[in-house]
């Protein structure tokens, strides 16, 4: 079975999702940047080893990155999985995980990286808007795509109102991007497009609320 490493900041809806989707991963670690993150109760009550790496006690980004990988690394997890991690990455960590690291992102990228993702698509005007899986790359919010998950936006729509269908649909996306990892069926070729073994995936890799589950 593959192993992962959870990593997060804040209240951990995602991590939740993951959890309970009882996938065929073993979850090794969840670290979190953050002492307070409510997600370290999620995952105890999982049973889920926890540690906290917080990134106050650093005086450099390098520095904390480097404790942070050290805590990684002695799980050796085949997935590093950011789940809400609120920290700007080295390229030196980036680099040490390329091709091991995935993200979740509350935006169809590449429109909207970065902080506040709902005001701006409401800014914006928008019809469509909704989140992404991808691979983490040295350049922020960025990289190849695993899966997306569309929702329309309504013109009573506020950035709250937004924000919670579109984490409706991450918590679909986020263990099904996992699960396909987990089979064996996700692969992030040399020239950095993802492909997923079987003949449905086109299908799978793009999926709506008006999809079934
Ligand atoms: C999610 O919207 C995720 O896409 C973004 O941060 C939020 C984390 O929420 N990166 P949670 O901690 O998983 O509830």
């Amino acid at each position: 079975m593959k192993s992962i490493v959870i990593l997060i900041s804040g209240r951990g809806s995602n991590l939740r999702s993951i959890l309970d989707a009882n996938l065929p991963l073993r979850v090794k670690a969840v670290v979190s940047n953050n002492p307070n993150a409510g997600g370290l109760d999620i995952a105890k009550a999982h049973g889920i080893a926890t540690v906290v790496v917080d990134h106050r006690g650093f005086a450099s980004r390098a520095d904390f990155d480097a404790a942070l990988a050290a805590e990684i690394d002695r799980h050796q997890p085949d997935l590093l999985v950011l789940a809400g991690f609120m920290r700007i990455l080295t390229d030196g960590f980036v680099e040490r995980y390329a091709g091991r690291m995935i993200n979740i992102h509350p935006s169809l990228l590449p429109s909207f990286p970065g902080l506040d993702t709902h005001a701006a698509a409401l800014r914006e005007g928008v019809r469509i808007h909704g989140c992404t899986v991808h691979f983490v790359t040295p350049r922020l919010d960025h990289g190849p795509i695993i899966v997306q998950a569309a929702v329309a936006v309504l013109p009573q729509d506020s950035a709250e109102t937004l924000a919670q269908r579109v984490l409706e649909q991450e918590h679909r996306i986020f263990p099904q991007a996992l699960r396909w990892f987990a089979e064996g069926r996700l692969h992030l070729g040399a020239s950095g497009t993802v492909t997923l073994d079987g003949p449905t995936w086109q299908q799978q890799a793009l999926l709506s609320p008006w999809d079934k589950p």
